[in-house]
């Protein structure tokens, strides 16, 4: 049609239509791309390690079972994303050599340790409520493989958050013992998972970026604030205290005002001074040494089959 390949991609963006694999794209576009997949991928398989720690301890069948199910999830949930991160040409091998080296990141929430049972439901409640709302807007991304894995991976969530928040208000209705280990579970997690949107957007270095290509939809803040909104009607009829004093609802603005995260905590976390980085990533690197046996059977399995019987 006479129009040049960025062109045509800039016209697709504009329209809020879908980048395929297949079509051509900005290189910077491709490894931003890559980079924020990549991570998310990173996340999500991290992330089955603060809950794993509780499958065993889990107080009743039932609890153990729906735990079970949702870290099953997030291993999936890191398939799709690794699967849609090869779209952009880049392996398998890479993406995980990549984490293990500690070349790329995963969110800084998961190094921050799981200490009691509540800790499984402000993470179903705040985290995965977290990612929902960072993850919906990421179902209109203009890269259509990371937004179609978003789909289905936004589904599951939302049965993550439910039973977190069930869990939570069980033990905010039991005992007083159970409603104060609710409570100082909240009190740990509240302010990592509002870390967990990003640095301020004055400091945000992709956004601007992400924002004009349509990856990022809403600014880090904004989402952060959509967070809060959403939680302080949640907290009520759970009959727990977000940990924020300053927490209130500001009829001007039609938002709650509330006190940020530690930026600078986020900073080190990020940078692997959290409590849990050093745990997280050795863990991860004796489970893909233990796990090289079954990777090698795969292999030769699929060598001597060759997809002639599959
Ligand atoms: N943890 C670790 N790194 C973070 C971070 C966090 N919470 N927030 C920001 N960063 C990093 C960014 O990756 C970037 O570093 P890089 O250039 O080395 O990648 C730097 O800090 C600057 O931040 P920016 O705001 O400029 O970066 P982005 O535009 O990428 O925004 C983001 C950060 C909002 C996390 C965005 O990458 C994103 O939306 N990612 C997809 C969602 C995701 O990864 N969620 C993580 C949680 S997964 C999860 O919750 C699983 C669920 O099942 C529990």
């Amino acid at each position: 049609d006479g129009r040049t390949a960025e062109e045509t991609f800039e016209a697709v963006i504009a329209a809020d239509q879908k980048v395929e694999p297949r079509d051509w794209m900005p290189d910077a576009y491709r490894k931003g791309l890559i980079r924020q997949i990549a991570q998310h991928a990173h996340s999500e398989i991290i992330g089955m390690q603060p809950e794993g720690n509780w499958i065993t301890r889990a107080p009743s069948l039932k609890r153990k079972a729906i735990l079970l199910a949702k870290v099953q999830d997030e291993a999936g949930h890191g398939l799709y994303l690794y699967a849609a991160a090869e779209t952009l040409g880049i392996s398998r091998d890479e993406l995980v050599d990549a984490l293990l080296t500690g070349r790329q990141k995963y969110s800084s929430i998961f190094n921050y340790p799981t200490l009691t049972w509540a800790d499984m439901g402000a993470i179903g409640w705040l985290v995965d409520g977290a990612a929902i709302v960072n993850q919906v807007p990421i179902c209109r991304c203009s890269y259509g493989p990371y937004a179609r894995a978003m789909i289905r991976i936004c589904k599951e969530e939302s049965f993550h958050q439910r039973q977190g928040y069930e869990i939570l208000y069980t033990l905010s209705n039991g005992t007083a013992a159970q409603h104060e280990m609710a409570q100082e579970s909240i009190n740990r997690w509240w302010y990592p998972s509002l870390a967990m949107f990003g640095p301020p957007d004055a400091d945000s270095t992709h956004s601007a970026q992400s924002m004009a290509w349509k990856i990022k939809r809403h600014s880090n803040d904004e989402l952060r604030q959509r967070f809060v909104d959403m939680c302080v009607p949640q907290a009520e009829v759970l009959g727990l205290t977000i940990p924020d004093p300053e927490l209130r609802w500001n009829e001007e603005r039609g938002h709650h005002d509330y006190t940020s995260p530690d930026f600078e905590e986020l900073m080190r976390v990020v940078k692997g001074d959290g409590p849990c980085n050093a745990e997280r990533m050795a863990h991860r690197r004796r489970a893909h040494t233990d796990g090289a046996w079954v990777r090698a059977a795969a292999e030769a399995y699929a060598a001597k089959h060759d997809g002639s019987d599959r």
